[in-house]
């Protein structure tokens, strides 16, 4: 059971948790919610939980004290806890933190609001994470984002036969065109490979498509892939079909394995015959790993 601890002073905000693939995590013992609404920790007669800025400026700033005093009275971490304070100065929230913190016990977020807040709250963070270049009028929005992208990372949240891993960015890759029945749409055909049942040659067309995606959509995130030997073809035919992965060609030769070619036999494992182009094709082609 992974926990979530939400620092708030609108818990209400939250109310999207409570549907679907969320809910059913809850529901199931995989994961728990809990807010702590730190107005409550306000000792002043209005219950207070903002103020001016020294030195002047607009807006209203978050106070110290009752944000400090809701995290000392949090129950002792039942195993590894991370505090997390939500700001648009933080490090930019991706996948790879997404895997981190599915490993945590319990994630803390403090959600500012308001004109932000007092410098002092920093210290109560193990981190700082923003869920993009843009501000936000409140921390919430950006917490139920990344508590949900961590809660699709906890085993049995998918169910089995769906794995988070096999996303966009779970492997720095954008994923490959996926299609459901039915095959023809209106015209619009299914490629065959995809109907074929041939599991090699299918997972080959996956893998060139992410990376076609990858290199034409976001070649932002092409030096965090993790390349493998069997990339390097599918590369170098996907640089005759776009110039401009062609024009990407430096890179990726010097980031992907390059494959030390054997000779080739004539003969598969069966003894059949079986042509070059035909192995190229469903990705067997004799590769030294
Ligand atoms: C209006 S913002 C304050 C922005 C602050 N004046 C600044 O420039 O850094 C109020 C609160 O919303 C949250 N917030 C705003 N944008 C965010 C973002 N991109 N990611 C995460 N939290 C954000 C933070 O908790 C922040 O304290």
């Amino acid at each position: 059971m992974m926990q979530f601890t939400v620092l708030t002073l609108f818990p209400e905000m939250f109310a999207p948790l409570q549907e679907s693939i969320l809910k059913r995590a809850q529901e199931a013992g995989l994961v728990k919610i809990l807010f702590v609404n730190f107005r409550d920790y306000a000792t002043s007669k209005h219950k207070n939980v903002d103020d001016v800025p020294y030195g002047g400026g607009a807006g209203m700033l978050l106070k110290p004290e009752p944000i400090f005093a809701a995290i000392r009275d949090l129950p002792p971490p039942c195993g590894r806890r991370r505090v997390i304070l939500m700001s648009p100065q933080g490090d930019v929230f991706r996948q790879e933190k997404v895997r981190e913190w599915s490993e945590q016990e319990e994630l803390v977020f403090i959600c500012g609001h308001y004109e932000g807040f007092d410098e002092r709250i920093r210290e109560l963070a193990d981190e700082e994470v923003s869920i993009g270049d843009y501000v936000l009028t409140g921390g919430e929005l950006a917490a139920m984002v990344m508590i949900d992208a961590v809660v699709r990372f906890i085993p049995g949240v998918l169910g089995e036969d769906t794995s988070a891993e096999e996303d966009s960015h779970s492997s720095s890759l954008l994923e490959y065109p996926q299609y459901t029945r039915p095959s023809d749409f209106e015209g619009r055909q299914v490629p065959k490979i995809l109907l074929s049942g041939h599991h090699a040659m299918i997972k080959r067309w996956r893998r060139k498509e992410s990376l076609r995606r990858t290199f034409l959509r976001r070649p932002d995130l092409v030096k965090a892939v993790t390349f493998r030997v069997d990339d390097y073809p599918l590369l170098e035919e996907l640089s005759l079909e776009h110039e401009a992965i062609a024009e990407w060609q430096d890179l990726w030769k010097h980031l992907c394995p390059q494959p030390k070619r054997r000779r080739r036999s004539s003969h598969n494992t069966e003894g059949k015959q079986c042509s070059e182009s035909h192995l190229q094709e469903v990705g067997v082609l004799e590769l030294d790993e």
